[in-house]
């Protein structure tokens, strides 16, 4: 049978097939729920508060640096759990590719407390993939960020890989439109991911992600360029030298970073890239201005982050670690 061109099609076959679609994503998504623990891990919300709580007091990077994490599980192959593998003597995980190697070591160990308390009051039942949305959510909180449902009832890849990594996941040095296609390829509006790079209101940057542009870069205010050298002096013989993302409120889940960026106060080219395109540019300038906007669009596209490429069913498992396979 001969293919029927779409323009043919007469628009309520057109409708017919959007609203399949449409369907087939709402039935993935709607094999997960809100109470999915209700029964089977009653203390399952309890358990994660105190764990994180606990966690992000006594390390303040925690909360943005699983918020990263987050973002790498779900951008390369789905909300997974698979960036929280370890790597095996037949198989380099996700986590040791180059580009993950910043994440840091305080917000896999939220994960792991989480798992190993969970695992001591219902064995087998909460995956690690749920762990981590839900631990990113409620920190997210904790900074003073927006609230948002996470639906629960993902299973734990049994597959990650680093060599994935440097495909799927976004560089600072990416020209703009190459960071657009990466969002669209997963289903994202520029303005969602304009939204989502919000999240550059928290936590750091190493210096080896932004230093050697530091005077070529007009974009940069030229006395904050001054400060970043001075404080980025010495980078290559010290690899953990970094700053904060957003000078102004580093810690605080808030709109600054928007307001920073036509300032030429941005850290990371793509950062900058944000307030250079014109695609991007009312987005900036909007959520600059708007900080309500701003939290309830970054909820909605994290919500939609966090239905990414899940498993469900026997598309994948419960992990009994999150950092091995069963
Ligand atoms: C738009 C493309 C993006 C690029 C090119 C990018 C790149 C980067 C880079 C290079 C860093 C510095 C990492 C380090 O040196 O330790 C960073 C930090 C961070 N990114 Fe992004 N990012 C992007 C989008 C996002 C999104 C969508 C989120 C979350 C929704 C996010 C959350 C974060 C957070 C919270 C940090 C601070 C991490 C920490 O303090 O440990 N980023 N990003």
């Amino acid at each position: 049978m001969a293919a029927v061109p779409p323009s043919s099609l007469p628009h309520s076959a057109v409708a017919l097939i959007v609203l399949t679609l449409a369907f087939a994503a709402l039935v993935c998504e709607s094999k997960l729920s809100v109470d999915y623990y209700a029964k089977s891990c009653p203390r399952f919300n309890d358990i994660m508060q105190q764990t994180i709580t606990n966690k992000q007091i006594t390390s303040s990077t925690t909360a943005a640096g699983t918020l990263r994490l987050f973002f790498h599980d779900c951008f390369l192959d789905g909300c997974d759990g698979s960036v929280l593998l370890s790597s095996t003597p037949f198989n380099s995980a996700e986590r040791d590719a180059e580009i993950n190697l910043s994440l840091p070591g305080d917000a896999f160990d939220v994960i792991v407390r989480a798992k190993t308390a969970l695992e001591l009051e219902c064995p087998n039942t909460v995956s690690c993939a749920d762990i981590l949305a839900v631990a990113t959510r409620d920190l997210l909180i904790m900074l003073g960020g927006p609230h948002y449902t996470v639906y629960l009832g993902r299973k734990d890849s049994r597959i990650s890989k680093s060599s994935l990594a440097e495909s799927d996941l976004p560089r600072p040095t990416l020209p703009m439109s190459r960071i657009i296609d990466m969002f669209a390829k997963r289903g994202f509006t520029i303005q969602e991911m304009v939204a989502l790079s919000g999240a550059h209101t928290v936590g750091l940057s190493h210096c080896k992600e932004f230093s050697f542009n530091l005077k070529n870069d007009t974009q940069y205010n030229p006395r904050f360029a001054q400060a970043l050298q001075q404080a980025c002096a010495g980078y290559p013989q010290n690899p953990t030298l970094s700053v904060f993302n957003d000078i102004m409120t580093p810690s605080k889940f808030d709109n600054l970073y928007f307001q920073n960026l036509p300032k030429g106060l941005g850290v990371l080219e793509s950062d900058h890239g944000l307030y250079s395109d014109p695609r991007t540019i009312p987005f900036v300038e909007l959520y600059a201005k708007d900080q309500n906007k701003f939290f309830q669009d970054f909820a909605i596209a994290m919500q939609k982050l966090s239905f990414y490429g899940i498993k469900t069913g026997r598309g994948g498992e419960i992990r009994r670690r999150c950092d091995a396979v069963n």
